[in-house]
């Protein structure tokens, strides 16, 4: 057996590997979670064990594999209180249908039940499970129930499983899992040795709105909420790159292990991505404002009866995705831009590929209608050198999670995932 490593500031997940096929998955998981130093303890269900060894846990966690209710050594040792909040974040992985339902009844029939009732942490489930069982309404009021009573959910993942149908259901990748931990744990994020496609590469990515002020009080703003680039900064990250978050106002949690530079105004937008220089990667998904105000007012501008309202004259903002793509020392190798359209969504978007000089145009539709901007999900069209691709709509977080992918893919050819995009 390894000795277990030792813990970064004490801090220790719980983790609770259940019964499901993507289980194995978990192996690499733990990998992963004691490789930035955190310390992993394991409870294995009965179904659990039917597709991971206590003994690969053990090898793998330096630690005791949990299995037994009502295990005497174990209550000797610990009992299941004391276990259960023995960890600073609970995690299950995979989370079948079953535990959900278990956790959402509040049942305590077995140790993972009883414990994930007893804890006073937080939890976070990595659901795995057919596509049918995770659309089935029992299922899906099993999540409402558990989110509104503040369990983290991370993934799952729309694909093929390993039943042979596609669709939302698989467990999400360990890196993402690792991610979401990351994020989750309580206290400053773990120094995590850079593995992956991208370790060594610098990722530059903006995001969110800009303001620009009319008067100190008033601005012109858009209806972005940052979320896409975030995803796509986080899903970066998750691949091993290194990388600078540039971004507008937003109403977001800063990412984890992630250098983040907030800015109000375009102007503060370039200045912060010609600071990041140089990189190797550059994705521009924020909504910069065209114009800003000529002349900003110093001091509130009143009204005065009788008067007109003030004319305000407007000045082009710089174009931050074009000056990164200009040719250059400095021009990263992979410039990506976002291009939020409301007709002919990919003919615009092309042309502002070339207008822009940037490698791909990631496009999407902004009618009110689609619900795009400023909400969960997006619909796309990823357009390259090579032509234009339409992907299905899906969370934000998938769309940056395909699109890391294809990043990974652009320096590392042989690359794969094994994710693949229906
Ligand atoms: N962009 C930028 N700096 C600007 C304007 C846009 O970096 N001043 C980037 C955005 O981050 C995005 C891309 O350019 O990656 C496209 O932005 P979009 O607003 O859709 O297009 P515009 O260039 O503003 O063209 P139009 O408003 O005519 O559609």
């Amino acid at each position: 057996m390894q000795a277990a490593p030792a813990p970064v500031g004490g801090r220790t997940v719980l983790l609770i590997v259940c019964g499901g096929i993507a289980a194995y998955k978990t192996l690499e998981l733990i990998r992963l979670l004691t490789g930035a130093g955190l310390r992993v303890r394991t409870v294995l269900t009965a179904a659990g064990k039917q597709f991971v060894t206590p003994l690969s846990l053990q090898a793998l966690t330096g630690e005791k594999v949990y299995e037994d209710l009502f295990s005497l050594t174990d209550e000797n040792e610990m009992g299941h209180i004391a276990l259960s909040r023995s960890g600073d974040l609970l995690v299950v992985c995979p989370a079948t249908a079953d535990i959900m339902a278990r956790m959402a009844a509040g049942l305590a029939d077995d140790l993972a039940s009883t414990l994930l009732l007893a804890t006073d942490k937080p939890v976070l489930i990595a659901p795995a499970m057919n596509v049918r069982m995770w659309d089935h309404p029992a299922t899906q009021a099993n999540l409402a129930t558990l989110r509104a009573r503040g369990v983290m959910v991370v993934g799952p993942e729309i694909g093929l499983m390993a039943c042979n149908e596609t669709g939302p259901g698989r467990l999400a990748e360990p890196p993402v899992i690792a991610e979401a931990i990351f994020h989750h744990l309580p206290g400053p994020a773990p120094v995590v040795p850079a593995t992956g496609p991208l370790a060594g590469r610098h990722a530059l990515v903006t995001a969110g709105p800009t303001h620009e002020p009319i008067d100190p009080v008033r601005y012109l703003a858009n209806r972005s909420s940052g979320r896409q680039g975030y995803e796509v900064a986080q899903a970066l990250a998750a691949l091993g790159a290194r990388v600078t978050l540039v971004s507008g106002p937003v109403d977001l949690p800063p990412p984890k292990g992630i250098t983040l530079r907030r800015v109000e105004t375009a102007r503060q937008m370039l200045a912060a991505c010609r600071d990041a220089l140089p990189c190797d990667i550059a994705v521009c998904a924020a909504a910069v404002a065209d114009w800003h105000v000529a002349a900003e007012a110093t001091s509130k501008i009143k009204k005065t009866a009788g008067a007109p309202p003030p004319a305000l004259t407007l000045v082009p903002n710089p174009d931050i995705l074009a000056e990164l793509s200009a040719p250059g020392a400095n021009r990263p190798a992979l410039v990506i831009g976002f291009a939020a359209e409301t007709d002919t969504v990919a003919q615009h978007a092309a042309a502002k590929r070339l207008a822009k000089g940037c490698d791909w145009i990631v496009a999407n539709d902004v009618r009110p209608e689609t619900g795009i901007m400023g909400g969960m999900e997006n619909e796309i069209v990823l357009i390259t050198g090579e032509g234009a691709e339409q992907w299905p709509r899906m969370g934000k977080q998938d769309v940056a999670t395909h699109l890391a992918d294809r990043i990974a893919t652009f320096f590392t050819p042989d690359f794969s995932s094994g994710r693949s995009i229906s």
